[in-house]
Formats: C-alpha cells, sequence, structure tokens
C-alpha cells in the first residue's frame, strides 16, 4: 500500500522477462488448482513458465526453455 505521494522505496513484485516472479516480503501464492504457499525467504521467485518441478516455484527450468515461448 502507498501512503499519499510516497512511492515504495523497492516493489513489492517483479517481472523478470523470461523467468519467474519476485516477490519481496511476506505473500500467499495460490497456484490454479487451489493450494497456497507461504513465502518463507525477503525475495521469493514464483514460477511463471510452469514447467519448474517445484511449483509454485522457479526451480531455474526456465533458463533451458527457449525464450519464445516464454511469457
Ligand atoms: S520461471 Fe523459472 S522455472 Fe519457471
Amino acid at each position: 500500500m502507498i501512503d499519499g505521494d510516497a512511492a515504495p522505496q523497492q516493489p513489492d513484485i517483479i517481472l523478470c522477462p523470461g523467468g519467474p516472479m519476485l516477490l519481496r516480503g511476506d505473500h500467499v501464492v495460490q497456484s490454479p488448482d487451489g493450494t497456497s504457499a507461504r513465502t518463507t525467504r525477503p525475495v521469493s521467485a514464483v514460477c511463471r513458465c510452469g514447467k519448474s518441478a517445484s511449483q509454485p516455484w522457479c526451480d531455474g527450468t526456465h533458463k533451458v526453455i527457449p525464450r519464445k515461448d516464454l511469457p
């Protein structure tokens, strides 16, 4: 939440082109199947390519996927 005109120093959410979504701080991530996972690290990487073996978290698999197939 932004108070008044003050912008946050660092965004809570960063979208990495061709890679994960980085979440800063405490969040709950809900998977398409309805399961939920809470972030446990200062910065957590959420998979956006759908290929991670440790959903909903990024395991780096996006690095071996052809870039044209990534969001
Ligand atoms: S975004 Fe990294 S494995 Fe999917």
